[in-house]
């Protein structure tokens, strides 16, 4: 009966003792860490290839384990070489921040199951819409990351506009199909949010792109006008704050007045660049954000937090208790004083959550937040010498620019040696993953191959982005 999991305090010290000697090491070797770490797949599959273990594992040889599979190897998220998708480097405010969140295991669902994170949430939501310019009396939620963050922000859009309709208790069923729109540079979890939503991905309509790569506002204006005589609802309008691609912002100025024109939601998808708005020297490039009916931010990019956390805001809370909100007997609160408590779980989807805002809360008080607008003011500028190495080499050129941390490139080897330059981009790709050194990838830019440098990292220099161009010099010199 009276057995346990926990371990000797003795015990659990030595345990918590080599974890500490660990994570030194880890951030002791950031700077050096590879972008990847190259192992076959059979290889690292064959590490944890066991059947369930039934008895106990003494934990420091555990560590010892972890080290070596597990840490050792880990892709070069926190060091300065990772260049691919969106990745940054978390922060060790963060780290330390989530490790105390899981030995107290508050769940973050009713206010007496957690009282300060709670407390906290609330204020990280306010912090956040103040970060970007949002109305103060914003409602919002941390949510797993951008993705989530876009699906809760479309979830509301589409319960809010067709409250009249009752679709929460109707469906969707006999209602006249409703289109969205957004540019062709969208993320593709819209489309994912808009199947799960049951509206249907072919009703999304993809608007053409400037040469910037933002949103064409007449060709906008064209398609709804077209929509509307065809008998579709217009419902919402998604502006981007940094596209995934090249981090290109709509003008969600102009975005917002054609979707009051059309009495649409107004959707902002923030992930990658929606923190950005916080800089006093592209600020401007944000205005209309403050329009928005719903905005999707991600914390994992640049607020610098450890996977995984984003935050949705509406303009108020009632919106999402009108989305989320369904009783049930074994959720009711008894206490007298329950106006003053707000009820997550009456607030977004999951019922059991953990308390994720805790460690934006903890590291924006710990570093303060100009501290972090200086990172990503960093990050831009270290981007802006990427470019300007790359405009200036002969061996380089450049496929786009952006006011953000992006920049999209191909390696064009000696001059006249190469004919096809994509299929020499996609095998430098490949090359440079076996390598190891630097990780980057690619994407497509009007349907042309081109590897794209993400610099979202607090701990590159100067020299990251110098020896970024020398990796794929020495790479793609092999591959000639
Ligand atoms: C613009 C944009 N939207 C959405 C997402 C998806 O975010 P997540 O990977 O956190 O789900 C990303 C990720 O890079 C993004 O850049």
């Amino acid at each position: 009966m009276d057995v346990t999991l926990d371990y000797d305090q003795q015990v659990f010290q030595d345990v918590l003792n080599k974890t500490t000697e660990l994570i030194l090491n880890e951030y002791l070797n950031a700077s050096q860490k590879k972008g990847f770490n190259v192992q076959s797949e059979l290889e690292v599959q064959s590490w944890f290839d066991e059947p369930l273990p039934m008895e106990g594992t003494n934990v420091i040889a555990l560590l010892d384990d972890v080290k070596t599979k597990v840490l050792d190897t880990a892709t070069g998220n926190i060091g300065p070489n990772m260049y691919a998708y969106v990745m940054s480097g978390g922060n060790q405010v963060s780290a330390v921040a989530e490790f105390i969140m899981s030995v107290i295991n508050q769940n973050n669902t009713k206010w007496h199951l957690a009282p300060s994170m709670t407390e906290i949430e609330k204020r990280v939501v306010k912090w956040t819409s103040e970060m970007v310019g949002f109305t103060l009396d914003a409602g919002g939620a941390m949510v797993s990351g951008g993705s989530e963050a876009n699906l809760a922000g479309l979830t509301v859009a589409r319960n809010i506009f067709f409250k009249k309709n009752n679709i929460q208790k109707n469906g969707l069923f006999n209602l006249p199909p409703f289109t969205l729109y957004c540019s062709q540079e969208t993320h593709n979890c819209i489309d994912k949010s808009v199947s799960l939503l049951g509206i249907g991905s072919k009703h999304i309509r993809r608007i053409e792109t400037n040469d910037d790569y933002t949103i064409h506002i007449p060709s906008l204006i064209n398609q709804i006008e077209q929509d509307i005589k065809d008998g579709f609802t217009p419902f919402c309008i998604i502006g981007n704050a940094g596209t995934v691609n090249t981090g290109a912002i709509d003008d969600l100025k102009a975005l917002a007045d054609v979707s009051a024109r059309y009495e649409t939601w107004f959707h902002i998808d923030g992930a990658y660049g929606g923190l950005a708005s916080a800089l006093p020297e592209i600020k401007s490039l944000y205005a209309g954000i403050e329009k928005a009916d719903s905005i999707a931010l991600d914390f994992h990019k640049w607020l610098y937090q450890p996977f995984e956390i984003g935050c949705i805001l509406v303009r108020d809370w009632k919106k999402l208790n009108e989305t989320y909100y369904k009783p049930a007997d074994y959720l009711e609160s008894v206490q007298n004083d329950l106006s003053l408590r707000l009820e997550f779980n009456e607030h977004y989807f999951q019922l059991s959550r953990n308390a994720k805002a805790f460690k934006v809360w903890m590291s924006v008080k710990a570093y303060g937040f100009s501290k972090i607008i200086k990172m990503i003011q960093k990050d831009i500028a270290l981007t802006q010498y990427l470019s300007k190495l790359i405009t200036e080499s002969d061996d380089f050129e450049i496929k786009s620019v952006s006011a953000l941390a992006i920049v999209c490139f191909r390696y064009l080897g000696k001059p006249g040696t190469h004919h096809d330059i994509s299929e020499l981009n996609h095998k430098l790709i490949a090359a440079l993953e076996k390598d190891g050194r630097v990780f980057i990838t690619g994407t497509k830019l009007r349907n042309e191959f081109v590897i794209r440098a993400c610099l979202i990292n607090h701990r590159k220099q100067t020299q990251s982005v110098e020896y970024l161009l020398k990796v794929i010099r020495e790479v793609g010199a092999e591959l000639c």
